[in-house]
């Protein structure tokens, strides 16, 4: 048979076999390659496989932090994820560096390169958007026990500057120094924990090494003290204001869960050595200096203090006094 009447003859099998695996295709998409990703809360997106977690909240319009555009150079689409781990498709070359780095448990992922083939829970770890009622995984509502540092930075004459500026100036001078800090905190794989009035306090629980979480505490306090001196630069000259600052960084155990009610609910530390972070906070203002750390912090991130004074203070509640280093100028510090 010549060529063209075969053609002739079976071009309409030819056109209607490619239709049936095109709709065959959209069908198996549609019905049979579909997962679910359940977030906290009742939300729950269905993706086609091969569709990631980041994606996956943009298609549901859910906030997720993505600082680096989802191109898995920085951390902060991290996600907890708590179902079905064994499931996980291994880390590619850019999440294996990231997780790598900066060492996260194995259940902690990058949501922009994460392309699960099965249903997941997950939870947002920075920025997340927070509502307790969405939390219903009893797991993640328990709270674990884990080694974290903790950083408080507080303003200064805050009463003072607000008696002297009128409300909206206030509010935006408040958020010039929230970006400042939230800023720097988080490139240091900290995550922002409250907004206090004018303070702020700071979780650093990336890592499983204390080492490595308390360095970056002090990391994060010396660039807020480095990068506050060109905002105040600023300030002098549009309102004529000089923002003073003081911080307090320690660490050891805490309690870290998911705590709140409605929509106000986050993963927060509590524990005594969150408070003791918090005294040491108010103690930069009684050495009328930036920064006032825990010799147990300055150990593990291994800085060399030879050139600031060390101090022995009594901690309520603590039988021992506490072995502190008051900094003056956090900046200086050398790593
Ligand atoms: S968005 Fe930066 S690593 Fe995922």
């Amino acid at each position: 048979m010549a060529v063209t009447s075969i053609i002739d003859n079976y071009y309409p099998l030819f056109v209607l076999g490619i239709i049936l695996v095109a709709v065959a295709n959209v069908v198996r998409a549609k019905y049979f390659g579909r997962i679910k990703i359940q977030y906290p809360g009742s939300e729950t997106v269905t993706i086609s496989k091969g569709t990631t977690i980041l994606e996956a909240s943009r298609i549901a319009k859910i906030p997720h932090q993505s600082v680096c555009g989802g191109k898995g150079r920085c951390t902060t689409c991290r996600v907890k994820v708590i179902s079905n781990q064994d499931s996980l498709p291994a880390p590619n070359t850019y999440e294996k560096r990231a997780l790598d780095r900066i060492g996260l448990e194995e259940n902690i992922r990058l949501a922009c390169q994460l392309r699960p083939s099965s249903d997941l829970s997950i939870i947002p770890l920075v920025n997340s958007r927070n509502s307790l009622e969405k939390a219903t995984n009893p797991k993640a509502l328990s709270g674990k026990e884990k080694e974290t540092a903790i950083l408080f930075i507080d303003l200064r004459g805050f009463t003072k500057l607000s008696e002297k500026n009128l409300a909206y100036d206030v509010v935006y001078i408040l958020n010039k120094y929230y970006s400042v800090c939230g800023k720097i905190i988080e490139s240091n794989f900290g995550r922002l924990d409250k907004f206090i009035g004018d303070g702020i306090m700071a979780i650093f629980d990336s890592s499983e090494e204390i080492a490595e979480n308390c360095k970056n505490a002090v990391k994060a306090a010396s660039q807020i003290s480095e990068n506050m001196k060109s905002l105040n630069g600023q300030m002098k000259i549009e309102f004529s204001e000089d923002i003073r600052f003081g911080m307090g960084i320690h660490a050891g155990d805490t309690i870290v869960g998911l705590m709140g009610y409605g929509e106000k609910f986050s993963e927060t530390a509590v524990g005594d050595n969150v408070n003791v972070a918090s005294r040491l906070e108010e103690l930069s203002k009684k050495y009328a200096c930036e920064l006032v750390i825990s010799q147990y912090v300055a150990e593990k991130a291994k800085l060399n203090l030879d050139k600031f004074n060390s101090d022995l203070v009594e901690i309520r509640g603590r039988k021992e006094n506490l072995k502190i280093f008051p900094i003056h100028n956090a900046a200086e510090i050398n790593f």
